[in-house]
């Protein structure tokens, strides 16, 4: 496999850090030119072609295409990753793919992000063509959850739909930020009861290319904060908060 050195632009990502942590109502961000032009290139070049290895999720909720990218379980696993390439992506996908699982990528974006021990849950392409759409939705899964969207589209008109936009409430006309350029750009939120996003109507004859990755506070001894008693405990918490 092709060996690649120093593909994101971090000081792009951790200029970005503050207006992350500040944004309200929930903490969001957008960094331009996120990956290494040489290494984006490739990218954007190999980006997987719609096919029979993509679902379609046609729902009321959302029309769109997914290309799901095997992450281990249990992250301790990761071994197990490092020796499955994906036969059907380029080397440049596979080594993304790994190299987000490594603690230089993972201790970057805690930095970021504020959000100690992350590790992968998901990784996924996600794409939509012309009618593709996703509602305005909150995951609220835990509170250590980020979901980090980049994109792989050139010629986006400001002001086109097919970023993910943020919303103050469920309703679209909330909107408070939505991605202008999907060339070499990342929108990123941390999850929450009040992290509304999605994905307007497209209208045009295009396709937004683009991935979405989860990433998650994770232990050795509680597992993911999304599904363990630790959720429970800061759910508890906050209930006990409220009532107090
Ligand atoms: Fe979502």
């Amino acid at each position: 496999m092709k060996e690649f050195t120093n593909i994101i632009n971090w000081n792009k990502l951790h200029e970005n850090s503050s207006s992350f942590k500040n944004n309200s109502p929930f903490k969001f961000g957008y960094v331009e030119e996120i990956f290494n032009k040489n290494f984006y290139d490739e990218l954007y070049q190999s980006y997987p072609k719609i096919d029979d290895s993509w679902i379609v999720n046609n729902t009321m909720f959302k029309n769109q295409y997914a290309k799901e990218v095997f992450i281990p379980e249990v992250p301790e696993d990761i071994e197990l990753a490092q020796r499955k390439n994906d036969p059907t992506l380029s080397d440049a996908w596979n080594y993304l793919v790994h190299y987000i699982q490594t603690n230089e990528f993972l201790d970057n974006f805690s930095k970021y992000s504020g959000v100690p021990d992350l590790k992968i849950k998901e990784f996924a392409f996600i794409a939509y063509q012309q009618g593709g759409f996703q509602l305005s939705h909150a995951h609220n899964v835990g509170p250590s959850s980020l979901h980090w969207m980049s994109y792989f589209s050139k010629g986006w008109r400001k002001g086109d739909p097919g970023g993910t936009f943020m919303s103050a409430d469920i309703d679209e006309s909330e909107i408070i930020f939505e991605p202008y350029e999907l060339d070499n750009t990342m929108a990123i939120f941390l999850d929450g009861p009040n992290s509304w996003h999605g994905t307007r109507y497209i209208e045009k004859d295009v396709t937004r290319q683009a991935i979405g990755v989860k990433i998650e506070q994770y232990s050795s001894e509680n597992g993911w904060t999304s599904s363990t008693e630790l959720a429970i405990k800061n759910a508890k918490n906050q209930l006990k908060e409220n009532t107090d």
